[in-house]
């Protein structure tokens, strides 16, 4: 019978000469040693400013998130800049709504008014970003114009996001988010800019954006109308080498920036974009990942601040240069604090 060694005569094994817990073993060596850093200025704050708003209203599901009055956008903008961060994505809601969302095009349409305002007052300080798509204003709630078997027309909505980006390019905009997945809006809205002289204008491609559960508090904020799902012309969540051909597509149509969104889900096709990606790639944590993380750590399931803090890291460290996300702003003001 074979007998079991004590444990003092057993021999205790060592892990020799490589001891990765030497640079772990201090804050400063953690610190010093740390891989990926995240810095306020690569962190970009979305808002939403509403029609007629009176009061900013709070958002039930992305608690602390506001829908803005256009005086409380400006405000809040400044807050941004003062907290260091590097630009603002606006999204408008407008009063009214039809099938071709005129508003979106209107020079008083609340998204353009609203561009006005931010880049008067923070223009210099913060990239003034807008989001070009219709589903805001279109009463259909889908992100271009129908067809009339009721599909989404790609080319007819190409003229009305032409239109849209000069209508943006005239209110000041300093960078267009195209975030509504039509093949060729990078090339049609680049046309329509150069062609009206609005060659400084950047284009940031929503390049690779899947059809996400994850934006279903995006819908309330901005108050969508929307039947039905996306799937027709954004991408299949089960596909990762078309993020390339999407990628390629708009670098080729003549994007400055490309984005991956959401992030969290995707952190694969985001580190494939970020490794062969020849322009900036961002990436876009969205509202259901804003709205997870709130409600786990509101019942005490998470600690809060780290779990904020790992997202954006891990954001960062798949590739994003930079990140948009609903915490820029209190992020901001940690990582000033100089703790992670
Ligand atoms: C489309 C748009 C959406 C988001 C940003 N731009 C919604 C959608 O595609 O359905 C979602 C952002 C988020 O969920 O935070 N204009």
């Amino acid at each position: 019978m074979t007998t079991v060694p004590t444990p003092e005569s057993r021999s205790v094994p060592t892990p020799g000469r490589v001891r990765l817990r030497r640079m772990r073993a201090t804050p400063a060596r953690r610190r010093l040693a740390a891989q990926t850093r995240v810095h306020a200025e690569q962190l970009i704050l979305p808002m939403f400013v509403k029609e007629g708003l009176t009061d900013p209203r709070p958002l039930g599901s992305m608690p602390g998130v506001l829908q803005h009055t256009r005086d409380s956008l400006r405000r809040a903008a400044v807050e941004a800049a003062e907290a260091g961060v590097g630009g603002v994505m606006l999204f408008g809601i407008p009063e009214r709504r039809d099938a071709v969302g005129s508003c979106a095009t209107e020079p008083d349409g609340i998204l353009n008014v609203a561009i006005a305002d931010v880049v008067a007052e923070v223009g210099d300080a913060l990239v003034v970003q807008a989001d070009l798509c219709l589903d805001e204003f279109t009463d259909h709630g889908h992100c271009g114009v129908l067809a009339p078997d009721g599909s989404v027309d790609n080319d007819a909505t190409l003229v009305r996001y032409a239109d849209m980006a000069l209508a943006q390019a005239a209110a000041g905009v300093d960078l267009i988010g195209l975030s509504g997945m039509m093949d060729g809006q990078t090339a049609a809205c680049r046309d329509a800019l150069d062609a009206a002289g609005f060659t400084g204008t950047a284009l940031l491609a929503y390049a690779a954006k899947y059809a996400s559960a994850f934006y279903g508090p995006f819908r309330e904020a901005v108050e969508s109308e929307l039947q039905g799902d996306r799937r027709t012309y954004q991408m299949d969540p089960a596909n990762r080498r078309e993020a390339a051909r999407e990628v390629a597509a708009d670098v080729a149509e003549g994007a400055d920036v490309v984005m991956v969104k959401p992030a969290m889900s995707y952190l694969d096709v985001l580190a494939d974009v970020a490794a062969t990606s020849p322009v900036p790639v961002w990436a876009y944590q969205v509202s259901g990942e804003y709205a997870m993380i709130e409600a786990a750590a509101a019942n005490g399931w998470i600690d809060r601040r780290r779990a904020i803090t790992e997202s954006v890291l891990s954001i960062r460290r798949a590739g994003a240069d930079a990140v948009l996300t609903y915490w820029a702003v209190e992020l901001a003001h940690w990582l000033s604090e100089g703790t992670r």
